[in-house]
């Protein structure tokens, strides 16, 4: 299974995975993938703290952050420097928080709510580029950290620039082919074409389609993963045939041991049947794929607000899941998961999907080298 892109990054397996959780990125390292640590969800203390924990536990191995650096955003949310939920627009603030209301979900006790804010005060503004500046720093600390990913379109040159001279390599994210070209042109190494299964932040091409037409945008220097919807060795054997040099994966680490998903969050994931996820704005104001709920639909309703930019749309997001989860409503939870939901039914761990992947992999392989034999014969 090893390509190029393994010797580029020094890991065994070109299977990435995508998680904000410091545990599985310290097990796919040691399973022999490559682990990205979304950093977008920490603010820069906490990610100093969980950067400094994995390089202690990944015996000296590579791994990567990943930031959401958006083309659109709030300029002026990014630029002020008062708490995010004090200059969101009272339309938005009170649709969701008549909907909670009418919902019985609880108000937090002030305690409560003062925790709250706090913990969101120091990580609000890292869906935008100030935010993901202070991030980059962090991981500019930490020498075990080998690749930068940008989620939101191409990252700034500079920063390409920079990082490079550090000796890193820089990922993106693209959708759509068009995306790739911005990307080359920003100088980045490796392209993950991104289909529209996957979880998170995704267009609307899907990845079967999507992974050879970034091949071909890409050319012989720039290395393309394939995300969305992949989870078994099947799937990997086809992103070989397209043209990757490996996968990048999300959703399935969701529903690990290792990750960070509360009890809560891990029976909605569960109980997910792959046409559950869709593609709404309520967490970010971008399009994401998400497990749906009550919440999610409501912001689909004739007479529901318009969603807000990034990172103001975020702030609403968080206050009301901290909300949700506390109130114990399954039916109010939406998160970030792909397709691929629908076949997960019950807590692995990361060491154990990875075996998986490999062993149904190498019976995909051989279950095709007499096809290719037959074809040549004919
Ligand atoms: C819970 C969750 C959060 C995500 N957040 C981010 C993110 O912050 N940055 C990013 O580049 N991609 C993010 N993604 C997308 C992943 O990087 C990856 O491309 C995607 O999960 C692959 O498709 P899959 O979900 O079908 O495995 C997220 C995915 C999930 C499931």
């Amino acid at each position: 299974m090893r390509t190029p892109i393994c010797d580029r990054l020094g890991c065994d397996v070109p299977i990435f995975a995508f998680s904000h959780c410091r545990d599985v990125i310290v097990e796919i390292t040691k399973a022999g993938g490559f682990g990205v640590l979304g950093a977008g969800t920490h603010s820069p203390q906490q990610l100093e703290q969980e950067l400094k924990w994995i390089d202690e536990h990944v015996g000296g191995k590579p791994y990567g952050i990943d930031v959401l650096i958006p083309l659109k955003y709030d300029k002026e949310a990014d630029a002020s420097t008062a708490a995010l939920e004090d200059i969101l627009p009272a339309e938005q603030k009170d649709f969701l928080q008549k909907f909670l209301r009418d919902e019985h979900v609880p108000e937090l006790t002030p305690d409560e709510a003062k925790a709250a804010r706090e913990e969101r005060a120091e990580k609000e503004r890292n869906h935008s580029p100030n935010g993901s500046r202070r991030l980059i720093d962090v991981a500019l600390r930490h020498p075990q950290v080998k690749l930068v990913v940008n989620a939101l379109g191409p990252p700034p040159k500079e920063i390409v620039d920079e990082l490079h001279g550090r000796g890193l390599l820089v990922g993106a994210l693209c959708g759509k082919p068009n995306h790739a070209a911005a990307h080359r042109a920003a100088g980045v190494d490796i392209l993950i074409a991104q289909g529209t299964e996957a979880g998170g932040h995704t267009g609307e091409i899907s990845t079967l389609v999507l992974v050879p037409q970034i091949v071909d945008a890409a050319g012989p220097e720039i290395a393309v993963l394939a995300a969305g919807g992949i989870s078994r060795g099947r799937q990997i054997v086809a992103a070989f045939a397209l043209g990757a040099q490996g996968v990048w994966c999300g959703t399935i680490w969701l529903g690990t041991r290792e990750s960070e998903l509360t009890p809560l969050e891990k029976q909605v994931l569960f109980a997910a049947r792959t046409e559950d996820a869709v593609r709404r704005k309520w967490m970010t104001g971008k399009t994401v794929r998400m497990i749906k709920s009550k919440t999610s639909e409501a912001w689909e309703q004739p007479g529901a607000p318009k969603h807000l930019l990034p990172p103001l749309q975020n702030a609403l997001y968080h206050a009301a899941r901290v909300r949700i989860e506390k109130a114990g409503r399954a039916d109010l939870v939406s998160m970030p998961a792909g397709q691929v939901v629908g076949l997960m039914t019950e807590e692995t761990s990361v060491k154990q999907i990875v075996m998986d992947m490999m062993n149904e992999y190498v019976e995909t392989a051989e279950r095709l080298v007499p096809l290719i034999h037959m074809a040549e014969e004919n």
